[in-house]
């Protein structure tokens, strides 16, 4: 069988790093983009020494330029994971606009200027997922980034509509609670919260995600588009579990 390959975004660390490797291990031969050069080099250099064929590009997905000359660079893609970005906290009555525009920038725009580019590359179909959270049905603290994700679905649904007839299916996981480098943007406290309300009492991990995008990426998933798959631990259920 011929070599699929994948791309992952934001895959030097964090859930996207578990996910290059999930994908490396089905088989694919996986390209690690992330604006983080050394660490994403670093990591490139300990998977392939465990045999998996990954390599790595240093860009910041903001740049149009960069990733449209990226991804002209590529054999064609069968799989695509749009899931860098980015979270800070911010009070309700001081997030400001330039707050807004950063999370829209990264979490959104860049997203879909790449999903465009990949989309033109996959003319035998292919399989988009894109890393939204769970925080999009509400939360507290971070107005502009619920809105991006809230963003990051419906996307998501536009681009399996448009995408459907070309056999390229498109869905999102929305992470709960998951232990990665992002949570460093919570203070003990706010953490301590966000854990009293996970109805299983404690973090996921970066696996956790990994597996459910291997799963949308795979051959078992010909009639499954638009969908978003809840990977937090009951937390989407609402309430406490207590
Ligand atoms: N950790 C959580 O609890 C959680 C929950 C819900 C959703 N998410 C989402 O999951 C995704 C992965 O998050 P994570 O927790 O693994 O975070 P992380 O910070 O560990 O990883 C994000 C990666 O994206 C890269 N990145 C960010 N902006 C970029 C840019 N402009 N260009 C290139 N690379 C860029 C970073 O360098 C980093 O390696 C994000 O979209 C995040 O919003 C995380």
């Amino acid at each position: 069988m011929s070599k699929r390959y994948a791309l992952v975004t934001g895959g030097a660390g964090g859930m996207g790093l578990a996910t290059v490797e999930r994908l490396a291990r089905d088989g694919f031969s996986v390209v690690m983009v992330d604006r983080q050069e050394a660490l994403a080099a670093q990591e490139t250099r300990r998977l392939q020494a465990l045999g998996l064929d990954v390599q790595c590009h240093a860009l910041d997905l903001t740049d149009e330029a960069a990733v449209r000359s990226l991804v002209r660079s590529l054999p064609p893609l069968h799989a695509l994971v749009n899931n860098a970005g980015v979270f800070d906290e911010r009070k309700f009555l001081e997030v400001t606009s330039a707050d807004f525009r950063r999370a829209y920038e990264v979490n959104l725009i860049a997203m879909a200027t790449l999903t465009q580019e990949v989309a033109k590359t996959m003319p035998q179909g292919g399989r988009i997922v894109n890393i939204a959270s769970r925080a999009y049905l509400g939360a507290k603290n971070h107005p502009h980034y619920v809105a991006s994700k809230a963003a990051v679905v419906g996307y998501t649904r536009a681009s399996a509509m448009e995408l459907a007839p070309s056999g390229i299916l498109v869905n999102a996981v929305a992470p709960g609670l998951i232990d990665t480098p992002i949570l460093r943007a919570l203070t003990p406290e706010r953490l301590k919260q966000q854990l009293v309300l996970q109805p299983t009492g404690k973090a996921g991990r970066p696996e956790d995600v990994a597996h459910a995008v291997s799963f949308l990426v795979s051959a078992q998933t010909d009639f499954i588009t638009g969908q978003v798959i809840f990977v937090d631990g009951g937390k989407s259920l609402g309430g406490s579990g207590a």
